[in-house]
């Protein structure tokens, strides 16, 4: 590498590295490292695995050849797991702890211990072309995932192969951003033990369930903020507060007592009104810190509840500490949080569509006609227009966390 291109790119990535520090949700935070890295090499696509259970774990994918505006693709959510051996280009990667430049994946170099697996390719019917691998350690060098970067274009925006330097660049970005990946899955798993406490007091509320109504909020979010014109980044800013946000919307169950939370039958009108304090309980768990994130997490607490029409629970509340014995009248319309009305519908469609102790699971078509049902009722109907309109990605996102896929990828 010249000197001062090396001079240039440290500099261009020690910015670059803050920026990326401002991220604490895991999901967001993979999303931005790889895209600043394709933007390294101007890379047209690339991919994110890590690891999970001793395997390699595909998390994220960015294609700018087959996303469309606004939208997340479906593809996003795909599940696929790699195993920890040399057979594939990944695995390899993980295992050497050593960066890999292929300039032709179909034309693999002989004697080579790894093939490469074109199952996206013929899915989407996407040419994977040259791919940059390199591994992601944390503090103590074990390795936490890989990343791939795939296909660089030039200037005219025609596929080339990686230049010398860029496997420098991109390894010495992947090693600062892998302090953030560490600090971000740190926070993951707190969370998930959070979560997994609530879920000992009310087995409804299980880590599948929560990490489908993060994904569905944050999806059901980008659509509905994209037609409200909202910037591009703060919606990149508000997908990555939300989504663990959502997951915690029921977290105030840990101040219900068993004897109702896990009560077989009916619930008397006494019990219902426990119930109902779940939503200030919540909330209270986030007033004492100040962050966007706390009161993102405080209204979602409060007002998950809430019906467009007014007829929710639990109302205006002024004194968190000491709620009033009867709760309601309900909030009404655009009084009732944004991230309320959105976690709102991405809940009652995920307890609809599962099976729980006291209901079957619906069919889908009689969940999504509910729902068209409850415009204007329950839900806010920009928000169920957002939700069609995002409902491919809802679906993969549903196949992804579909039985105790307990980490939220
Ligand atoms: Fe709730
Ligand atoms: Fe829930």
């Amino acid at each position: 590498m010249g000197r001062q291109l090396q001079r240039d790119s440290i500099l261009h990535i020690t910015e670059i590295n803050k920026r990326i520090n401002r991220y604490r949700d895991l999901d967001s935070l993979l999303n931005h490292v790889l895209r600043e890295a394709r933007q390294l090499t101007a890379a047209d696509a690339g991919s994110i695995y890590m690891i999970r259970n001793g395997c390699l774990s595909f998390e994220y994918v960015q294609n700018d050849s087959l996303a469309g505006p606004g939208h997340s693709p479906d593809f996003l959510y795909q599940h696929q797991t790699v195993e920890m051996d040399h057979r594939s280009i990944a695995g390899h990667v993980a295992i050497t702890q050593r960066p890999l430049v292929l300039d032709d994946v179909y034309r693999l170099p002989p004697g080579v211990p790894y093939t490469f697996n074109p199952s996206f390719d013929q899915k989407t019917h996407y040419r994977t072309r040259s791919v940059l691998t390199v591994p992601l350690l944390n503090s103590r060098d074990r390795i936490m995932g890989i990343m791939q970067i795939i296909n660089p274009r030039d200037r005219q925006k025609k596929d080339t192969v990686f230049k010398r330097d860029d496997e420098a660049i991109v390894t010495y970005f992947a090693n600062l951003a892998a302090v953030a990946i560490e600090k971000a899955l740190l926070t993951r798993e707190i969370i998930l033990r959070m979560i997994k406490m609530s879920e000992l007091r009310d087995p409804e509320e299980t880590a599948p369930h929560v990490n489908r109504v993060g994904a569905y909020s944050v999806e059901i979010y980008h659509r509905w903020a994209w037609e409200q014109h909202i910037d591009e980044n703060q919606i990149q800013r508000t997908r990555d507060l939300l989504r663990i946000a959502a997951m915690l919307h029921d977290v105030g169950k840990i101040g219900i007592s068993d004897s109702i939370l896990k009560k077989r039958g009916k619930l008397t009108s006494a019990e219902f009104r426990r119930v109902q304090l779940h939503t200030v309980y919540g909330a209270r768990l986030f007033t004492d810190v100040t962050s966007e994130w706390d009161e993102m997490a405080a209204q979602i607490a409060l007002s998950h509840h809430e019906r467009w029409d007014g007829t929710g629970y639990p109302g205006a509340i002024r004194d968190l500490s000491t709620p009033p014995r009867r709760l309601g009248p309900g909030l009404r319309g655009e009084s009732i949080p944004i991230f309320g009305r959105i976690v709102a519908l991405a809940d009652v469609y995920d307890a609809l569509m599962s099976q729980r102790s006291y209901k079957p699971c619906w069919k889908e078509s009689d969940v999504l006609e509910h729902i068209e049902n409850q415009r204007q009722g329950h839900f806010d109907p920009a928000v169920v227009d957002a939700f069609f309109a995002a409902y491919p990605v809802i679906q993969s996102i549903q196949k992804k966390y579909g039985n105790g896929n307990l980490s939220g990828g």
